[in-house]
Parts: C-alpha cells; sequence; structure tokens
C-alpha cells in the first residue's frame, strides 16, 4: 500500500474545495455560510446535510455522517483513503508519487489482472449462450422461478452449454494460454484428454467482488442433481472467506443494516423484491473475513438464513462473528418456509418486510437455540438451563445490559426478575467474573447520562472554537488541551490548539490525521455540535464560561481520582488549579 506524507495528503485535501467536489454528488444550496442538501448516506425529505466552504467539512445532523472530502469519497464511493487520495489528487492535478514495485509483486498483480479478463471473458461467454438457442432450456429455468429480464440482466446470469470443453476451446480461440486457464479454476487440464470444463450444462451465477470485477462463478443443475451447485475454487482472486454474493450492489443500498442470507437464489430474490441490500456468504460458512468486510459498510446485518437445522447451526455460528467484529445482528426468521426466495414467493416483499420489523435480537435468538438443547418439563433441567443462561448473560460486560437481558429472559420465560438476578450474581461469583457482588442496580445509567453530558460540553467547546476563532485568546488562558478527557477529543484539542498558536484553525486537516473512517466521522462530529443560535449575546458568554467550568471541574476531578498518594507535587498543583478555578467562577458570575 503506497505511503503518503502528511504534507502531501494536506496539500491534495486543500486542492479540492469540499463544496466545489460534494456539489458533483449531492446538490446542495447555500443559506448563510453554509451549504445544505439531503443527505447521501440516510434517507430523508428535508435536508439535513450540511458543508461548510470555512471549515471544508461536511456534517449531517440527521445521521451523524461527517469527515473532510477525503472523508466524503470514502463514504461515498467506498474507497480506502489511498484511492480516495488518488482520485482527489487526479481531480487537482497533483501528482502523487508511485511506489516501485518489486519484479515479483508486478508478476502476480499482472497474473491477477489476466485472470481477471478470463473470467470478464467466460462471464461475457455464458451471459451470451443464455439468450440464444442452445440456452433455451436455461432461460426457462430462470423463468420458472421467477426472476425478470432486469433481474438476469443485474446479475449478469448465464449458461454454460452442455459440451464439456466448449468454453476451453473459446477461450483457446481468444488466444488464452493452457497456464492461464487452469489457473482461473474454470478449465482443468489433463495431459491425455486436453482441457476439459469445470461447468456444463449447468446456470451461470458469476460473482463480482465490490468493484464489480468477476472473481469466480457458481454453476446450479437446472432440476434435480449432485452437486446442486458447483462453485469456482479459490484462485488467486477468489478467496471464499472474504467475498460475498451480491456486496457489489449491496454496498450502496441505501438501507442502513444489511441481510445476510445463504444463497444464490435467495439474494436475487431479495433484490427483485426491492431488498436491495442483500448479500451471501458463497458455499462456506461465515467467516471472520465475512464480517469485517461487512464491517466496512454496515454496523447492523440481519441474519435471514434458511429455517432448517444447518440454517440454524449457520446463524449461531455467524452471530459471535458479527458481533466480535462490533457489528450487531438480529434474525428474521420465517417460520414454515425454507429460505428467503421461498417466503417472497409464497407470502410476497411486504410481508417480509414485516419479519425483518419484528426481527429477533440475536441474544434471544441463542437463548431460544439453547432451550431446545434442555427439557423445561424436568426441574433439573430447567435449573440447568436457567443456570446456561445465567452464564450467557455474564458476558455481558455492561451491567445496565446484563440487567436488560435479566429483564426480557425474565419476561419471556415468565419466571421472577430478582430470581435470575441473583443466579446470575452466582455463577458471576462462582466464576470470578465478577470482582464485587455488588447488587445491580439502577445507578449506571444515571453516571452514563453524566458522563454523556461531559462528552457533549467537550464537543460543545471544540465547535466553538472552530467556528468563532475570537474565542480562542479568550478561553486559552484558562483552558487547555489536557482539559478535554476524552480521548479522541483531548488528540483533537491538541491539534485545534498547536493550529491556533501557529496560525489558524484547520479542521479538515486535523481529520486527514485519522486514517479511520470511523474516526473521522467522530471527529467531524466535534466539530459540528449544535450551537443554539438563538442565544441573545449575554446569554452565550454565560454558556461559554459555564462550560469552559465545567471541563475544567471535570478535568480536576479525573487527575484527582488518578493521582498517587505519594505525588505531592500533583496535589499541589491540583489545589492550585482549584483555587483558580474558584477565581474564575467570581471573575465571570457563574
Ligand atoms: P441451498 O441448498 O439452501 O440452496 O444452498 P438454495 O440457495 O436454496 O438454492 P435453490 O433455491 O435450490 O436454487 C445454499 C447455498 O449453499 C451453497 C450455494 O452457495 C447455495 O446458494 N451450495 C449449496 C453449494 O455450494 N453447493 C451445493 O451443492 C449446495
Ligand atoms: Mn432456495
Amino acid at each position: 500500500m503506497p505511503y503518503y506524507s502528511d504534507e502531501l495528503i494536506e496539500q491534495v485535501r486543500s486542492a479540492n474545495d469540499i463544496v466545489n467536489v460534494i456539489s458533483d454528488y449531492v446538490r446542495l444550496q447555500k443559506k448563510g455560510s453554509t451549504h445544505f442538501g439531503l443527505c447521501p448516506f440516510h434517507n430523508e425529505k428535508s435536508p439535513s446535510f450540511s458543508v461548510s466552504q470555512a471549515k471544508q467539512m461536511y456534517y449531517c445532523f440527521g445521521c451523524g455522517a461527517g469527515g473532510n472530502v477525503i472523508t466524503f469519497l470514502m463514504q461515498y464511493e467506498n474507497y480506502t483513503f489511498q484511492e480516495a487520495l488518488q482520485e482527489l489528487a487526479q481531480r487537482a492535478g497533483i501528482e502523487l508519487p508511485k511506489q516501485e514495485m518489486s519484479a515479483r509483486a508486478r508478476h502476480e498483480a499482472d497474473k491477477r489482472a489476466r485472470i481477471l479478463e478470463v473470467n470478464k471473458t467466460a462471464a461475457k461467454y455464458f451471459y451470451a449462450q443464455l439468450r440464444m438457442e442452445q440456452g433455451q432450456n436455461a432461460m426457462r429455468y430462470f423463468i420458472n422461478r421467477g426472476l425478470g429480464t432486469e433481474t438476469l440482466k443485474k446479475f449478469g446470469l448465464g449458461y454454460a452449454n452442455k459440451y464439456s470443453d466448449d468454453l476451453y476451446r473459446y477461450l483457446r480461440k481468444q488466444g488464452y494460454e493452457d497456464e492461464l486457464l487452469k489457473d482461473s479454476g474454470l478449465v482443468t487440464i489433463d495431459e491425455r484428454r486436453g482441457g476439459r470444463d469445470k461447468f456444463w450444462n449447468r446456470v451461470m451465477f458469476p460473482i463480482m467482488d465490490v468493484n464489480h470485477r468477476v472473481i469466480g462463478f457458481g454453476g446450479r443443475v437446472m432440476g434435480e442433481g449432485e452437486p446442486k451447485y458447483l462453485n469456482s475454487p479459490e484462485t488467486m482472486v477468489f478467496d471464499k472467506s472474504r467475498s460475498l454474493y451480491g456486496l457489489h450492489l449491496a454496498k450502496s443500498t441505501r438501507k442502513p443494516y444489511i441481510l445476510l442470507c445463504e444463497g444464490y437464489m435467495d439474494v436475487i430474490a431479495l433484490h427483485q423484491a426491492g431488498f436491495d441490500n442483500a448479500v451471501a456468504s458463497l458455499g462456506t460458512s461465515f467467516t471472520a473475513g465475512h464480517a469485517n468486510l461487512l464491517k466496512r459498510y454496515t454496523k447492523e446485518v440481519y441474519c435471514t438464513f434458511d429455517s432448517d437445522g444447518a440454517g440454524v447451526k449457520a446463524a449461531l455460528r455467524a452471530l459471535p462473528l458479527l458481533k466480535e467484529a462490533g457489528i450487531t445482528a438480529k434474525i428474521v426468521r420465517m417460520g414454515q418456509y425454507k429460505d428467503p426466495d421461498e417466503f417472497l414467493k409464497s407470502e410476497g416483499a411486504d410481508a417480509y418486510q414485516r419479519r425483518i420489523d419484528e426481527a429477533q435480537n440475536s441474544f434471544l435468538f441463542e437463548i431460544e437455540m439453547l432451550e431446545q438443547e434442555y427439557d423445561l418439563d424436568d426441574p433439573e433441567g430447567k435449573t440447568a438451563f436457567y443456570n446456561a443462561v445465567a452464564r450467557r448473560i455474564l458476558a455481558f460486560e455492561e451491567e445496565l445490559e446484563r440487567d436488560n437481558y435479566i429483564e426480557a429472559v425474565a419476561k419471556k420465560y415468565q419466571t421472577g426478575f430478582e430470581n435470575l438476578r441473583s443466579l446470575v450474581l452466582h455463577q458471576g461469583t462462582r466464576s470470578g467474573l465478577t470482582r464485587e457482588s455488588r447488587p445491580l442496580k439502577s445507578g449506571r445509567s444515571e453516571k452514563k447520562k453524566k458522563e454523556d453530558g461531559m462528552k457533549q460540553s467537550q464537543r460543545l467547546m471544540l465547535t466553538w472554537l472552530i467556528e468563532e476563532p475570537g474565542l480562542f485568546a479568550q478561553v486559552s488562558p484558562y483552558l487547555g488541551p489536557e482539559d478535554f478527557t476524552e480521548e479522541l477529543y483531548q488528540k483533537a484539542a491538541r491539534m485545534v490548539f498547536s493550529q491556533y498558536r501557529e496560525d489558524r484553525p484547520n479542521p479538515a486537516g486535523i481529520i486527514s490525521m485519522f486514517p479511520e473512517e470511523g474516526q473521522q466521522r467522530e471527529i467531524a462530529s466535534l466539530f459540528n455540535a449544535r450551537l443554539k443560535e438563538e442565544l441573545a449575546p449575554a446569554e452565550k458568554e454565560k454558556a461559554l464560561w459555564e462550560t469552559v467550568i465545567r471541563l475544567k471541574e471535570n478535568s480536576i476531578s479525573v487527575r484527582s481520582r488518578h493521582l498517587q498518594p505519594t505525588d505531592m507535587e500533583g496535589l499541589q498543583e491540583i489545589i492550585a488549579q482549584k483555587k483558580d478555578l474558584q477565581k474564575l467562577r467570581r471573575l465571570k458570575h457563574v
């Protein structure tokens, strides 16, 4: 991966005016100093997507999407940081330094490119065959399964005809050599019999990566037969544990979640029914690689696996992997129907949407499946079940979360909340998972609220400092970056303060110091806290100093908490700061 210096990144970023770039994607209207438009990252009717020329940042007050011009392209085009930078460099006519590839790397890259080319040629060939006379049966098969012309086209579906070396001969005629064809996985080369196609007399499903390149194929028998689906082997361009069927389309959905299913036909049927956010793992079970791939595009996944035992097993396997990747998962239950394809055929899209709306929390699903391993009519079985549930509830770190699940499980199984809670505590002390058996109290949520309030104050201050450069001189004698106790906020504050000392603030530049999209988004939100516009100057002055004092109090109390008992110097400093704070209070009358 090429590495670019901070200076170069900043040069490219500042050469691209954000209003200019975003205007190519979103229709913007100027209101005061800010441009507004409909947010491209969530569905909305009235514009809450703002672009500031002064700050060179965008921020959506509806969904919280935000960042600088680089983030925008990363989010909109799903580019990596490097790709976004390359695009912007090109726009501005800036030449980026090229990294020298080793001979070996160059050879591999070349090979990959040629395999992709073979795949594309084969996909076109299959596509054309489906539409010719020899493809009539295959076409009838697709039509009988309810696929429309548009869908066939959208998924590039095709047909491998019944001759077992037809594709091989075609590709040879196009000039591709045996060695390459073998590496593409489309052909096997036999010493005596020569080339033989992997796929014949099957309907064909090309598999695309997120950049719409054909990386492999699935082929289904038309009717009964074994194996039902045949898939390309893994090749230099096809890593099954990192590819998801349909993701090239689903990645641009407007929906905030992804539907994860098991089969090719499920994905296709869902897309045809308007669920343009469906993907499937391919003839392999779901892996951590899949979860990480999905994480790039969504925070929430609805599993809509087959309702049979294998589907349940697949779901139980996928859930922890999704959770591990930081994705929230829910389970869509389809009752008597085998898979989404069948459900849609019998019940239709509206009914399916209702199933989505009613989707089950993944933990409760896991508990429900766990239940089947116990005999709840037997007192011993019942006790064992509740103990198993209690152990699982213990896995949640947050007390509040544990309480919520205890409540949900208690309700579902009509057992007492307190009973279940003491069982959880008991399990916790037994396994040493909870250090103290302090009763699970609701005090936590109060504390959490206070923390959120403090974060909000720190954000507000950062926004103020950026929006009104005049404030820095007033505030900086009292407030330093170390008073921003949230780690990420403190980093941002350090940069803002040092930018002020050197020149003037450049929030968009700060954003590109954070290569990860999630962080960029959070930094953008820091500089875009909602300011109460309607405040009169005197009120605003008061609010400003109240915020300064709140930040100061908080940072002093955080520091006293972490003070080592032997650190006399630290103690003196805290005392001095407390005095300063008193003085400031009197001075500003707050
Ligand atoms: P299913 O057997 O559930 O098939 O396999 P399906 O998707 O419902 O297919 P239709 O509706 O009968 O056409 C689910 C997925 O498992 C993989 C394929 O990716 C399939 O879509 N699979 C299944 C194979 O790779 N090989 C097989 O022989 C069967
Ligand atoms: Mn099916």
